[in-house]
């Protein structure tokens, strides 16, 4: 079965993650996730970008070795932040390691051979922020890199170009034959214009500095970051070394990236495949930027927020869903405690945490604790296999998080509502085998909607939907959490009478200082 192979880029080492380098990586892990629960076999890599001047600086200011520095970055920094937000990736790849180092050569090497790469020189502007080439003409006034808003360097130095000038006809072509292979539309079509302006052969190779991966045949130069970084998609997956695995895996499906750096995805990247004769990714999304004081978000101007502040006050699994509830992806947004706190509030702590522990607490209460037996609520049955393939569409075809979940966050306010508007509480009051019968079947809808809704939630809240399969007594008769595909989720009926239904933990506790 071929893979489902989804990416992340490769960051940056010159310090640690920030809440933007999260973005992108719980964005990847919600899709991955949801589509191993659709049975898929899938692939989810990540991992960091550890050549390059702008690495090399900062161990130097730091006084260390580059590969020092990187070395504890990873370990200590980068790493540990995916395993504590649950990131489930496959494989971490470090473009220091051999299996990647030795593959570039041969990859630059071979495109050498084929005379696709000449010598020349590159005088211009550089910004090393971006470790980008740019043109005067897209700087801001002072020669400041618009996305950093630092001063460019200029360079003058001799180099190995890349004949990416030839390739804009086929690209344009691509890009016309697959109207989603970048997305979303409104980076087409800032790709599409780019292109169809005309486009410059490419620096492939720095040779005032050494921290990188030498150019095979002349070691007076290391190759450029970026075409190094960009392989990583490819050496990781077997490219050179297992062609068995290579064929299973790529091309990746989705290469999730920020927007800040498309260009180098939807443009540099396939020319790179074509000129090989590889075979193109599916896709390339380019997702919007968590902007503070209207500025993009960086390691300079973060004010002081980490991952991890937020995941201490809110929880690793709300801080997993607001940013993809919040914003919708693609889009710019900003991020604020307030509108954190008020979601946290309303959506997850009392419609969602409600909504679990009233059920349980009614099953136990009327019940014992055993789900009755019922058919259950034929407009709520019926608006969960909607609410089940919208969901399924959005999150798992459109990358569209925000609409899948609030349509998820639809459903459950719905249940909400039919709880509220049945006052099953009234009904239990009556002794009568009719009263017995309807608050079996308005206790057996409620509790059979959760069912689905742990099911639709687990890739995005996996921590929280596991308390709540368990306190629906939900996998000794189903089976684990993880293996419940999410469309066959709209089925009714799936949670049978007999269910030892138990108050468990307290899904989304009060905030602190609330
Ligand atoms: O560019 N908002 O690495 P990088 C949203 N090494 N996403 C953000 C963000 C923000 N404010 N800030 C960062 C590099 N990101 C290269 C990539 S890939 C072959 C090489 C996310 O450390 C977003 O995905 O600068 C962005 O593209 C990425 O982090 C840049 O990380
Ligand atoms: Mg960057």
């Amino acid at each position: 079965m071929a893979a489902y192979y989804v990416s992340t880029p490769i960051y940056y080492v010159n310090d640690a993650p920030h809440l933007g380098h999260a973005y992108t990586t719980v964005a990847g892990d919600v899709l991955t996730r949801w589509h191993r629960q659709r049975g898929e076999d899938v692939w989810y890599l990540t991992g960091t970008d550890e050549h390059g001047q702008k690495v090399m600086r900062t161990a130097e200011a730091n006084g260390v070795s580059p590969q020092e520095w990187c070395d504890k970055l990873v370990e200590e920094a980068w790493k540990p932040l995916w395993q504590h937000l649950q990131i489930a990736n496959d494989d971490f790849i470090r473009t220091t390691e051999p299996r990647h180092t030795r593959r570039v050569q041969e990859f630059v090497q071979d495109l050498y051979d084929k005379g696709e790469i000449y010598k020349g020189s590159y005088t211009g502007p550089y910004c090393v922020g971006c470790e980008e080439f740019k043109t005067p003409g897209e700087l801001l006034e002072g020669d400041l890199c618009p996305i950093h808003k630092r001063p460019v360097e200029w360079l003058q130095e001799d180099n190995y170009f890349f004949k990416l000038s030839e390739y804009g006809p086929r690209l344009l072509e691509h890009y016309e034959r697959h109207p989603d292979f970048i997305q979303p539309a409104s980076a087409r079509n800032e790709v599409v214009q780019f292109v169809k302006q005309g486009l410059q052969d490419l620096s492939i190779s720095r040779s005032t500095f050494d921290w990188g991966v030498p150019v095979p045949w002349d070691d007076k130069h290391v190759i450029y970051v970026w075409v190094d970084a960009l392989l990583n998609y490819v050496t990781a997956v077997g490219y050179g070394s297992d062609p068995e695995r290579f064929e299973r895996i790529w091309p990746a499906n989705v290469h999730l990236v920020g927007k800040d750096i498309l260009r180098f995805h939807a443009v540099i990247w396939p020319a790179m495949l074509m000129a090989q004769g590889l075979p193109l990714p599916g896709k390339v999304f380019a997702n919007g930027w968590l902007m503070v004081g209207g500025e993009k978000m960086s390691k300079s101007n973060l004010t002081g927020i980490s991952p991890h502040q937020l995941t201490d006050h809110f929880g690793v699994d709300a801080y997993r869903y607001y940013f993809l509830r919040a914003i919708p992806f693609g889009q710019d947004g900003s991020f604020s405690w307030e509108d954190f706190t008020a979601r946290y509030t309303s959506e997850l702590a009392n419609d969602f945490g409600n909504l679990a522990s009233r059920v349980a607490a009614m099953v136990g209460k009327y019940f014992g604790g055993v789900l009755p037996s019922a058919e259950g609520d034929y407009h709520i049955a019926q608006a969960l296999a909607e609410t089940a393939a919208e969901a399924d569409r959005a999150i798992g075809d459109e990358l569209d998080f925000a609409g899948g979940l609030g349509r998820i966050f639809d459903f459950v306010k719905q249940v909400n509502g039919y709880l509220s508007e049945q006052e099953p509480w009234k009904v239990a009051k009556d002794a009568s085998p009719e009263g017995q019968a309807r608050l079996a079947e308005i206790l057996y809808t409620a509790a059979e909607s959760l069912r689905a809704v742990a099911v639709l939630l687990n890739p995005v809240m996996p921590t929280t939907c596991a308390k709540l399969w368990a306190s629906l007594g939900a996998e000794p008769h189903l089976g684990p959490l993880a293996e419940q595909r999410v469309l066959d989720a709209g089925r009714w009926g799936q949670l049978p009478a007999g269910a030892a239904v138990t108050k468990g933990e307290i899904l989304f506790p009060r905030l602190e200082g609330q």
